[in-house]
């Protein structure tokens, strides 16, 4: 078992594209670390480089103390399962789990014992002398993990291994592999683009884009305190609703301009953030969660008047897509300056553009396209950003 730090490290491709940059990153001895993010944001090229699949451009790579930037992928310890499991259709199950060990000459009975011990701790016993293709895909996933767990790695890396499953499997693998490394205590390093995946399965969670690390924090904490507008918009589903607002603070109240509605919040949200009421009068980003936002009044909940866009019946809940008129966010462009110019632009061409948010509802509520309705948004409950940087305002 080992403790894995990776240290300032950039991959740029040979074509010239930063695909990393500066990614810094200590995962502790038996964490199961989740790296999520969106396609292209540099997922598997991380992993590639901490397994040695792909030369690190700057920075190190230390696992269980040992820097490995010059250290060949055999030599680092390590197994890996990706998203293709790469099976031998020629070879048993169990030849499959081994196969690692026996190019290794490891002695026979040595083998069998190992792979026997991977059949119990995966439930495969009854199919090790069964062929790949006479197994269902979560059983085969499961030979993938078989053959990672034979070869007494001291760290696991996986990309993306459940992406081929349907969604029911996924669900079961998700718990399986999540409760095998518990028993194992290997430090593992998991990659997926499932938000779903990344909030159940991980100790902590690391979210990358665009090459570069956002935010490692544990599931509920990087869904209750996001750092930035991008961890708040990629992790939860539905999303978070983002928007501009004017902060309005007077002597005991508070509240936010949306358009042309008003939202009041407690004094004491803005008096808890100094960074947020030195924005007083200013303009923000805020953000609300899907199950802050109710059918009704409730204590703590004000009136906003929206339309409705979208309404689906999911059996246990309806989820309400709405239109609330005001300033939306566009976080593709945060930090680039560019929102802000936008802004006035459509401002002074007396243009008014449309927030559009998630609500979550209670099941059986049912609701017309275009229907004006008054949702109620809980004023405690919110998220505060800056306009120019994304950033959280604490
Ligand atoms: N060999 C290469 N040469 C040049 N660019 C590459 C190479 N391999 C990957 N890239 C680019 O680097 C970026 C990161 O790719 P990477 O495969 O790490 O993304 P990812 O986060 O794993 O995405 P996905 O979720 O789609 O698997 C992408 O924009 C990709 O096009
Ligand atoms: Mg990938």
């Amino acid at each position: 078992m080992a403790e894995l730090v990776l240290t300032e490290i950039d991959k740029v491709y040979d074509n010239g594209f930063y695909a990393v940059k500066d990614l810094s990153l200590d995962v502790a001895d038996g964490e199961f670390l989740v790296l999520v993010g969106p396609s292209g944001c540099g997922k598997t090229t991380a992993l590639r480089m901490v397994a040695g699949l792909e030369d690190i451009t700057d920075g190190t790579v230390a696992i269980g103390g040992r820097v490995v930037n010059d250290v060949g992928p055999r030599d680092r310890n390590i197994a890996m399962v990706f998203q293709s499991y790469a099976l031998y259709p020629h070879m048993t199950v169990g030849e499959n789990i081994g196969f690692g060990l026996a190019l290794r000459h490891e002695g026979k009975a040595e083998i069998k014992e190992k792979v026997d011990r991977a059949g119990r701790l995966l439930d495969l016993t009854s199919m090790l002398t069964r062929k790949p293709k006479q197994l269902s895909g979560g059983q085969r996933q499961r030979v993938a993990m078989g053959r990672a767990i034979v070869r007494d790695a001291e760290l696991f890396l996986m990309d993306e291994p459940l992406s081929n499953l349907d969604a029911k499997l996924r669900v079961q693998m998700r718990a399986e592999i999540a409760s095998l490394q518990r028993d194992l205590g290997i430090t593992t390093v998991y990659v997926t683009h499932d938000q779903v995946e990344a909030m159940t399965m991980g100790h902590r969670v690391a979210v990358m884009r665009l090459g570069e690390l956002q935010q490692v924090a544990a599931p509920q904490d990087l869904y209750d305190n996001p750092d930035n507008i991008f961890v708040a918009g990629f992790i939860g589903t539905p999303p978070m609703t983002l928007m501009h607002a004017i902060l309005v603070v007077e002597a005991d109240t508070a509240g936010l301009r949306i358009g042309a509605q008003y939202l009041p919040i407690p004094r004491s949200v803005v008096d808890a953030r100094s960074e947020l009421a030195a924005k007083a009068g200013q303009e923000i980003i805020v953000g609300l969660r899907a199950e802050d936002i109710f059918h009704e009044q409730r204590e703590g909940s004000h009136p906003l008047a929206v339309s409705v866009v979208l309404s689906e019946a999911l059996g246990s809940s309806v989820h309400l897509t709405f239109g609330l008129e005001g300033t939306p966010v566009d976080e593709s462009r945060l930090g680039s300056g560019l929102a802000k110019e936008e802004e006035q632009e459509l401002t002074r061409l007396g243009h008014s553009k449309e927030i559009e948010g998630v609500a979550v509802f209670p099941p059986r509520l049912q609701f017309r396209t275009g229907d004006a309705i008054t949702v109620f948004a809980d004023g405690s409950r919110l998220h505060f950003f800056d306009v120019e940087s994304g950033r959280a305002l604490r």
